[in-house]
């Protein structure tokens, strides 16, 4: 810019355009320059009260863009971007120069054009924060479509892991704020490089971004690092894998200075029959099960199911429903015209509990007979090798047959039996299907957005006073207003 002196020239044509009213024209005070404000990011709304101002000051704010423009003024455009648009415009016949906003509030406030600083140049190195894609994600994960296909494992592994470790530390709250950061991050299109790209996404709280950017920028989280080492932490965990052992019952034991299976062991604590079972069985209860071990356990437990009960439906729920290929347990939904299961020889430890639901009073179903009362069965199962139940598995890895070939004959399963009457189907399906965030966005969405309170049982509507009777899940996503979302895209 060439340092220039106000001249006094009323202006004319098409440069006032944007003038107030009519006759309150302000003299243009400099005729050499025709500033043009790009409307891309900065808003039609910033754009119209920035033009006036420059106006009222005596700058000549053209509307149009045209082969006059000589400063061309953009907020948070990278010069590419900027560059592309001029080239567009005028078929290319253009020398104006593009600055950034900076240099407009300046020349505002010095109630003339300053003189243009490098500062004041559409920076290079915007490209890069411009250019990344800003991703834009709804808040709640029954909105999202959330596939196994996770770009960003890194992130979402270390917040899952503060998400453990505050779960298991009774701090609740923080767990679900870490599950939710994840679950963001899970939804994403591609990996995030830098933390400007999460600008604007919901559920990023601070402590969240804070472990986000040191993965980012130095490559590991201190306080993940710090947290996987932790000697209460590996306690925890250790302790916790024990099938029927909870976080308070492993805080107890650590306080005791139990930090190990072989402590525990040696300790003499007393163990219910479930931990015993547990204890016993922990190194197969390691092993993640894999899907054709959960064919192979759907195939028995179906079998025994409608020999008892012909008619009986029996459907994977949980992970497996939602593609993964393997899991910690497998669970089942199964269905009943009518009653009675037994898994009598299979069954290596099982506990039941009651649908205590079908005691409310106006409930959606009576108790059809003494089947709907056992709701859910926690079991550890007794499963055959896969060359002794006969079934056409697929080949083993090497490791596989060598840890078969030692162990022999059987490995223990969780198995995890949930039965609901045909009338609940539904809502068992849907509620036991995971995953455990997308469940709780979904009942959360329900009660703040749409005044009902959704349950693996039922759907009741606050505003009607009534429950809504649902036969498939597709239903009760249109009551609660969502689009459907398929089990494989619920892995939030
Ligand atoms: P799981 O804990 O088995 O999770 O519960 P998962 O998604 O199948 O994962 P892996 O592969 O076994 O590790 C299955 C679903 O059952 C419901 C949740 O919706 C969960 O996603 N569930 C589980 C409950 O509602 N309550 C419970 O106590 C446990
Ligand atoms: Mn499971």
């Amino acid at each position: 810019l060439q340092r220039m002196k106000p001249v006094t020239v009323v202006s004319s044509g098409a440069g006032d355009t944007g003038s107030d009213r009519p006759g309150d024209k302000v003299p243009t005070r400099f005729p050499q320059v025709v500033l043009f404000l790009l409307e891309r990011k900065m808003g039609a709304s910033r754009r119209a009260f920035l033009s006036q101002l420059g106006r009222k000051k005596g700058f000549q704010v053209e509307e149009v863009f045209s082969e006059r423009v000589t400063h061309v003024i953009c907020e948070n455009n990278c010069s590419d971007e900027v560059r592309t648009w001029l080239h567009s415009q005028v078929g290319g016949r253009t020398s104006a120069q593009p600055l950034d906003i900076s240099w407009f509030t300046e020349s505002m406030r010095a109630g003339r054009p300053v003189e243009i600083l490098d500062r004041h140049k559409v920076q290079e190195q915007q490209i890069d924060e411009a250019e990344v894609v800003a991703f834009s994600v709804p808040s709640y994960a029954c909105l999202r479509r959330t596939t196994l296909d996770n770009h960003n494992p890194v992130l979402t592994d270390a917040l899952s892991l503060l998400a453990e470790n505050a779960e298991l530390s009774d701090e609740d709250g923080r767990g679900v704020a870490f599950r939710r950061a994840a679950a963001v991050l899970k939804a994403l299109p591609e990996p995030v490089t830098g933390v400007t790209q999460l600008r604007g996404l919901p559920c990023l709280g601070g402590h969240s971004l804070r472990v986000i950017r040191d993965i980012l920028e130095n490559g590991a989280s201190s306080e993940v690092e710090f947290t996987k080492q932790s000697e209460r932490f590996k306690a925890l965990k250790v302790l916790t894998d024990i099938f029927g052992v909870g976080a308070k019952t492993a805080e107890r034991w650590i306080r005791d200075g139990i930090h190990s299976l072989h402590q525990l062991q040696e300790s003499g604590q007393t163990l219910n029959r479930a931990q015993q079972a547990g204890l016993e069985h922990y190194d197969d209860l390691k092993q993640p099960v894999t899907k054709a071990e959960a064919d192979a356990i759907g195939e028995i437990v179906e079998e025994a199911v409608v020999s008892v009960l012909p008619g009986a439906q029996i459907t994977l729920i949980g992970g497996f429903r939602r593609g993964k290929l393997t899991g910690h347990d497998v669970d089942f939904l199964i269905t009943h015209p009518e009653e009675v299961l037994s898994l009598q020889g299979f069954l290596l430890y099982q506990k039941t509990t009651r649908n205590s639901y079908l005691e409310a009073k106006d409930g959606p179903a009576r108790p059809a007979s003494n089947m709907d009362r056992f709701e859910r069965c926690f079991s550890i199962f007794k499963l055959a090798d896969a060359e002794k139940r006969g079934t056409k598995q697929t080949e083993n890895t090497p490791e596989d047959t060598c840890r078969l070939a030692a162990h022999s004959r059987w490995r223990a399963v969780r198995v995890d039996l949930v039965v609901s009457p045909i009338s609940q189907f539904a809502f068992a399906l849907l509620g036991w299907t995971g995953s455990k965030l997308f469940e709780r966005e979904l009942r959360r969405w329900a009660g703040h957005e749409k005044a009902m309170s959704l349950s693996s049982h039922a759907l009741y509507d606050n505003k009607q006073g009534r429950y809504l009777k649902a036969t498939s899940e597709e239903e009760i996503f249109t009551y609660l207003g969502l689009e459907y979302i398929p089990p494989s895209e619920r892995n939030a």
